[in-house]
């Protein structure tokens, strides 16, 4: 078999995903990304702790070859890219039993036709004996699907997260070599997958804090051999206040709503507010995703499209609603030729982040003299608002 060695009888199985370029068919994936499975030998049993995406099988199938026995498939996620070669192992080893949560039997029957009989439910804090070795299991729901577990290794202190903790990085290499690269990249990921569910992680951090990590095995990314770089990472950003910045996602037709998130920036700028404008024509979601980890406002910028916004900004305003980020303050700013209900759909698509609506700056073509005060007025409230909360 040709893995990593994390320890005798511990190997990651990283399969590199370098050029795929999305996920889910729509999460951008700059630097590609690596489904990680892990193969752990006890003295009596041995047990691959997930899979692989289907598309890398072979990879999976050649790294074992030589592997003559498995016992256990822990399947820690039931999401395709770890659980998709599942079908694939019960086949090269018939006698393996699959082990998951309660809430994962069904869904591993219902997405991978997995036989009802070949799966074991685990109930929270249960432990497997391979014989020297020990997997404990920890429920973890929703990071990022209800079913989610952790699986713990007891005498090596290493823990399989799964999703949890990972990043969508392609690298040769183990373990993370490159914390900023690391950090960029588990941040990406934590706002486009994670940030949802911020308060079932607060949960699930609470779980694990009292484990003694020596190693973080996700499969995504590099693993951790210094657990405290990524658990910090995740306890600012769930725990975290959001910051003195101002994220403008925008899309303009004809040049009247870029002039005016150009004077906004400015403005913003000029009071002590960070602004990250955000032209939705040419940024990624991943990017604008991130930028939304932090920001204590979001200001959606539109001109007026068949009577409503324009395309892209409600998907701005759906996405910013749904990833759910700590925003405390949303406003809009845009311009119209002859009428709009753009401030009333935003609003709406955005209610969901029960943030304080700050009086909008919507006008008629091309700002003018009066706009620019308005956009003044927007700017201080902005900055006033964030003062007022005593951001840093
Ligand atoms: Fe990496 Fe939720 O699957």
């Amino acid at each position: 078999m040709k893995a990593n060695k994390i320890r005798d009888g511990v190997y990651m199985l990283a399969a590199a995903h370098w050029e795929r370029r999305l996920f889910d068919s729509l999460i951008p994936l700059p630097d590609g990304t690596s489904y990680n499975a892990y193969l752990v030998e006890g003295q009596e049993k041995t047990a691959l702790i997930d899979t692989v995406d289907p598309m890398k099988a072979d990879f999976l199938m050649g790294h074992l070859q030589d592997v003559k026995n498995i016992d256990y498939i822990i399947s820690n996620h039931a999401e395709q890219d770890h659980s998709g070669c599942i079908p694939l192992m019960i086949e090269k080893y018939p006698d393996a039993k699959v082990i998951a949560t309660p809430k994962a039997k069904p869904m591993l029957k219902d997405l991978l036709l997995i036989p009802e009989e070949k799966i074991i439910a685990v109930e929270d804090g249960e432990t497997l004996s391979l014989g020297k070795r020990t997997l404990r299991f920890i429920h973890a729901p929703w990071v990022h699907w209800p079913e989610t577990m952790l699986t713990y290794l007891e005498e090596d202190h290493i823990l399989f997260p799964c999703d949890f903790l990972g990043s969508h990085l392609a690298t040769s290499e183990m373990f993370v070599s490159d914390e900023c690269v690391v950090y960029e990249a588990a941040k990406r990921y934590y706002a486009e997958i994670m940030m949802p569910f911020r308060t079932a992680i607060q949960k699930n951090l609470e779980k694990i804090k009292d484990l003694n990590i020596e190693i973080i095995a996700p499969s995504h990314g590099p693993a951790h051999n210094k657990p405290e770089f990524i658990l910090k990472a995740y306890s600012e950003w769930v725990y975290g206040e959001p910051k003195n910045i101002a994220v403008i996602p925008y899309v303009s037709m004809h040049g009247s709503v870029k002039k005016m998130v150009e004077y906004l920036v400015e403005a913003l700028a000029e009071k002590g507010v960070s602004v990250a404008p955000h032209d939705l024509t040419a940024t990624d979601v991943g990017r604008l995703a991130m930028a939304l980890v932090d920001a204590a406002t979001v200001v959606i910028g539109t001109p007026a499209v068949l009577a409503g916004a324009h395309p892209a900004a409600v998907y701005a305003a759906y996405l910013a609603n749904a990833l759910r980020p700590k925003t405390k303050f949303i406003s809009i700013v845009g311009s119209y030729s002859w009428g709009s209900k753009a401030i009333d759909q935003i609003s709406g698509l955005l209610s969901g982040l029960r943030a304080e609506v700050i009086p909008p700056v919507f006008i008629k073509g091309f700002p003018k003299e009066a706009d620019y005060r308005a956009l003044d007025s927007l700017a201080e409230n902005i900055a006033q608002k964030h003062r007022e909360s005593n951001l840093k």
